[in-house]
Formats: C-alpha cells, structure tokens, sequence
C-alpha cells in the first residue's frame, strides 16, 4: 500500500503555470515551423512595420492566415506589433535566429524539423504499447528535413573548422586520399568536400534510395567527378582497408548494430587512418544531462525518431542509449585506442570524435 503524501500546493500551481506555458510554447513552436516553411520570417526580416495585407502580399500569401499567424507571433513575443494602424514587425534581433542569417542556428529551421520528427506519432503510440520500431521508410519527411538541417551546418563550418579539428587532415585532402562517409543521408557532405578537393575521391554509403538518389543529383549538379553513392546497409561493411578518412555525420546513435558498424569502419580503414564521428552530445548517464538545456528536445528527438528507427523488431529492444561514455565505450570495442572528443562554436548538439586504432 502506499501512503499519500501531503501535496504542497504552491508547488502544484507553479508547475501546472509551467505547463500551460510549457503548451503554448509548444503550439507557438508550430506556428513557427509554418513561419518558417512559408518564408514568412524571410520576408518579414526585410520589411519595415507593415499591415498582415502588406505582408501577405509580400509573401505572396493568403491574407487571413497571415493575420491569424501574426496574432500567434505577437501574443508570443516574437512579433512587434502598433496597434496604431495594426503594423507588424520582426525586430532584427528576432530575425537573427529566424532567418537564414543565423545558419545552423535558425530556430525556425529547427522548429520545423522537430515537428517533422513527429510525423509518425500515431505509430509511436503503438510502440508504446507493443514495443517495436518505426522503420526509416515511414518517416517520409525524414531525407528533406536533415538534408535541409545538414546542409545549414555543413555550409556554415565542414570546410573551414570541422575538418581541420584532424591535424594534417586537409594537407592529405589537399594531396589525395579515400574518403567514405556512412550514413551521408542526401550526401551534401560529400559533395562540399569533393568540389573543395578535386584530388581526393569520396564515397557516400545509406540505406536510404531516396537520399542516395538526392546525393547524386547534387553531385551531378556539381559536375563532381570524385564522387560517389552507394545505396548499402553499412552493418554489412568489412574490410578489405580501403579508405583513410572515414565519417559519420549523426549516423552512429540511431543504427540498429552500432557494434558491427564500427567494427566494418576499423577494417575499411587502411594504416593511420581516422574515424571522424560527429554524434550528439551528451552523458551516456541521465542525471548528468540535467543541466543541458537541450536535453529535453534530445531526449524526445531520440523518442520520436533516432530511437525507434534502431529499434529491432522481433527482439522487442533497441540499442543503448548513446552519449559520450557510451560512444568512446563502442569506440574502444571496435579497436580504436586514441580517440579524442572536440567541440565547436557552431554546432551545440554535437562532439567530434577523433578515432584512431
Ligand atoms: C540522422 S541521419 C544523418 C544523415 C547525414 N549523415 C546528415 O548528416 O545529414 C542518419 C542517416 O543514416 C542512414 N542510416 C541509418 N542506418 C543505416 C544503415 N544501417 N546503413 C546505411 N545507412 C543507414 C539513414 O538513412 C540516414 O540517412
């Protein structure tokens, strides 16, 4: 039996404060993922104060769901409104982490890609229920959405910071060497690196046809000659060694046997090779991620997608948890024996592991 304890009510009226807000933080992150698809934020960022009609017709919307939008943006703080003359107005702080000018960082790219995360909740639901997975085929939103996400950080920070966090990495780039990317998604990775180093030759690796099709399309937009894409479960990767730089861009945490794939990784590198893992960032331990503000959205992120994509139907399980104990754990187990966890500015929700064997 349990016994009840006394409630403290002040404790009971802030919390329940804390969620009426928390909801209506959560629906403004709708209208918001809308703002964004739309290019409302775009358009707004580049006008002075302006009526929902001046808007819309800027934006070449419709004019009462506008209104109805900027009533949400406004009640929300986001958008500055005059009554006098019912004028509305994106103040350029705002627009700095609205728009394309924020980079990786846009926050309406961001809400938009976590409401297409939740794209199969009807399906989670039943998980719940009876275990299980979703597969990647039903997340049909999925290849857009990363590929939209990627691409804002790959542009902002491949190039000029991430790959030179190897030492001598970009000289042997520079030179010439074989590159594989696992789990490249639409493959822009592969395609920016393989336009910045013509002498180099590169390899993309996804299970997905869709995202293997995106990626070779940009390739042949880009007119790359040294790259190219291979639709492969990389579980099923083995030696014999053939590359010297491999990576996996957010690839490792959600895979179904994150043992085998990095132990297929260690045999495809040749001698003096490197592992550039790029996965998120965070303790492998629960109550060491409390003071991460974003641990909540990862948490839920691993719910809604990375989690139940790995999971493993007819065992009813899915992997561990990943995080950086976990991950340096796996690392070792593969073979790997010098590896080192690097940060950068542009991209909070990720380490940069460094594997060497
Ligand atoms: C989170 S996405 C990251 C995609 C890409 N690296 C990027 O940064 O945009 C993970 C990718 O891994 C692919 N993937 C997951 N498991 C895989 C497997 N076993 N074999 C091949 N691809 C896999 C998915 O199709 C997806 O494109």
């Amino acid at each position: 039996m349990t016994t009840a304890t006394a409630m403290d009510q002040d404790k009971a009226a802030a919390f329940g404060g804390r969620m009426m807000e928390m909801i209506s933080s959560g629906t403004l992150m709708m209208m918001t993922s809308v703002g964004h698809e739309v290019g409302l934020f775009e358009t707004m960022a580049g006008m002075r104060p302006a009526t929902s009609q001046e808007i819309a017709t800027a934006a070449g919307l419709n004019e009462r769901y506008v209104r109805e939008w900027l009533g949400a943006m406004t009640t929300g703080r986001i958008v500055d409104y005059d009554p006098v003359g019912a004028r509305f107005s994106l103040p350029a702080e705002h627009a700095a982490s609205l728009t394309t000018a924020a980079g990786p960082v846009n926050m309406g790219l961001w809400a938009w890609s976590f409401i297409g995360f939740g794209e199969t909740l009807d399906s989670l639901a039943e998980c719940f229920r009876s275990g299980g997975g979703i597969p990647y085929s039903k997340f049909t939103k999925f290849p857009m959405v990363m590929a939209a996400i990627s691409a804002a950080n790959y542009d902002a920070s491949l190039i000029s910071t991430t790959l030179p966090l190897v030492p001598g990495l970009v000289e042997r780039l520079k030179a010439g060497i074989d590159v594989a990317d696992v789990g490249c998604g639409s493959g822009h990775a592969i395609n920016l690196m393989a336009k910045q180093f013509p002498n180099s030759r590169f390899t993309g690796f996804d299970f997905s046809e869709v995202s293997v099709n995106a990626a070779r399309e940009e390739a042949q937009g880009l007119q790359l000659k040294n790259a190219r894409f291979e639709v492969k479960d990389v579980a099923t990767l083995s030696g014999p060694p053939a590359y010297d730089f491999i990576t996996a861009f957010d690839a490792i945490h959600d895979q179904a046997h994150p043992r085998k794939v990095l132990r297929g990784i260690a045999d495809s590198l040749r001698p003096g090779g490197t592992f550039l893992c790029v996965d998120i960032a965070g303790s492998s331990n629960l109550h060491e991620n409390m003071d991460n503000p974003m641990a909540p959205m990862m948490y839920s992120a691993s719910t809604m997608h990375c989690m139940t994509v790995s999971a493993r139907p007819r065992r009813r399980r899915s992997r561990e948890h990943v995080g950086e104990q976990k991950a340096h754990e796996l690392f070792r187990e593969a073979g790997f024996t010098n590896i080192e966890t690097k940060r950068i500015d542009s991209d909070p929700s990720n380490n940069y592991y460094i594997c060497r064997k």
